[in-house]
């Protein structure tokens, strides 16, 4: 065989060097699989942070004070900048912005199903804080060591900021819980409504799952939605009953022979309802972002307008 073929990059030794832990950098040799499935999770990561200021954003105007006001806001803030961080990831994959938001636009793309639930209170900004972004740091500081090199260095830097959301989340439902019996009320109703699609963040069982294998196996994935998820139940139980909280699942208890806590099924329905585009507030978050898109298309055109100008003016300078 001459040495071009010999020399062709191949499965094999694309999968070795991702055995031998080595980062795949957007210049390197991809399966072409490797490069989808990656393009698919990152855009949907993307997604998941802007989608997610749409529920936050919700209570700006409401916060009860200047200071809870100006922490929500820096907030939603930062999750802007995480999906502008994983767009920028996964545009090296050769996808374009607007490709993916088209395919968020068209429902082909999907971002994380918990942020079609509705914040109706404002113990839900709480809860949304402690328990959504203790879930996405579960889940991301795993993703650090992801195969893919640019996706792998967007996590060290979005983690950073997600435990300063934890921390404001867990905050608001601790000062709650040392309230009043209606604020008391308020915030367990909130734990109540957003604890079992905090679960579902992670994903369906390993048996159930339709990538979890190859992404293992291309260490895209780190570790298991299940084992994730385990582990996010072991810590949040903990801090729920730290404030007086209590865990809506009558099947929670503390396994001593597993040293961790077996808790009740998940609804599965409710997961392929919500993730099918029939949850409560699916419509009414993509019409939304297509209003923000459309209302925003002034800038990118007048920013794509200076851009040329730019590029033509350092053609005639150079
Ligand atoms: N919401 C919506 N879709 C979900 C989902 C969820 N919670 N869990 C799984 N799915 C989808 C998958 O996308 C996949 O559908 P697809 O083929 O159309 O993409 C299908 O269900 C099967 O699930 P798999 O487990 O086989 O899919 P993955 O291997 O991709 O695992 C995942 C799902 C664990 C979410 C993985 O994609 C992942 O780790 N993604 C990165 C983390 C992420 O996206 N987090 C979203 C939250 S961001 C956030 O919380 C912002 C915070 O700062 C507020």
């Amino acid at each position: 065989m001459n040495d071009n073929i010999v020399a062709l990059p191949s499965e094999e030794k694309f999968q070795a060097r991702i055995d031998a832990e080595e980062k795949i950098e957007p210049k390197d040799w991809m399966p072409e699989k490797y490069r989808q499935n990656l393009i698919r999770q990152i855009s949907q990561h993307a997604h998941s942070e802007v989608i997610g200021e749409q529920p936050e954003g919700n209570w700006i105007t409401r916060a009860p004070t200047l200071e809870r006001k100006a922490i929500l806001l820096a907030k939603v803030q930062d999750e802007a900048g995480h999906g502008l961080y994983l767009y920028s990831a996964a545009e090296t994959l050769g996808i374009t912005r607007e490709e993916m938001i088209d395919r968020l636009h068209k429902g082909i793309s999907k971002y994380a199903s918990i942020f079609n639930y509705p914040s109706l209170t404002w113990a839900d900004i709480g809860a949304i804080g402690w328990l959504v972004d203790s879930a996405a740091i579960v889940n991301q500081v795993s993703l650090q060591n992801t195969s893919y090199g640019p996706y792998a260095r967007a996590m060290v830097r979005i983690c950073k900021e997600e435990s300063f959301h934890q921390r404001q989340g867990y905050n608001i439902m601790m000062v709650l819980m040392q309230g009043s019996e209606e604020q008391r009320a308020m915030a367990q109703d909130s734990l109540n409504r957003w604890w079992w699609p905090a679960l579902m963040m992670f994903g369906p069982h390993d048996g159930e799952s339709a990538h979890s294998a190859q992404s293992m196996k291309w260490k895209i994935k780190r570790r298991s939605n299940d084992d994730l998820r385990q582990q996010y139940v072991d810590q949040a139980v903990q801090q729920a009953h730290a404030i007086g909280l209590e865990i809506p699942d009558p099947d929670l208890k503390w396994n001593e022979d597993r040293g961790h806590y077996d808790f009740g099924e998940i609804d599965w329905d409710e997961f392929e309802r919500v993730i099918s585009g029939d949850g409560l507030c699916n419509r009414q978050r993509i019409a939304h972002h297509i209003k923000a898109h459309e209302d925003g298309a002034w800038v990118r055109e007048a920013m794509a307008a200076y851009d040329s100008k730019r590029r033509a003016r350092a053609t005639d300078v150079a």
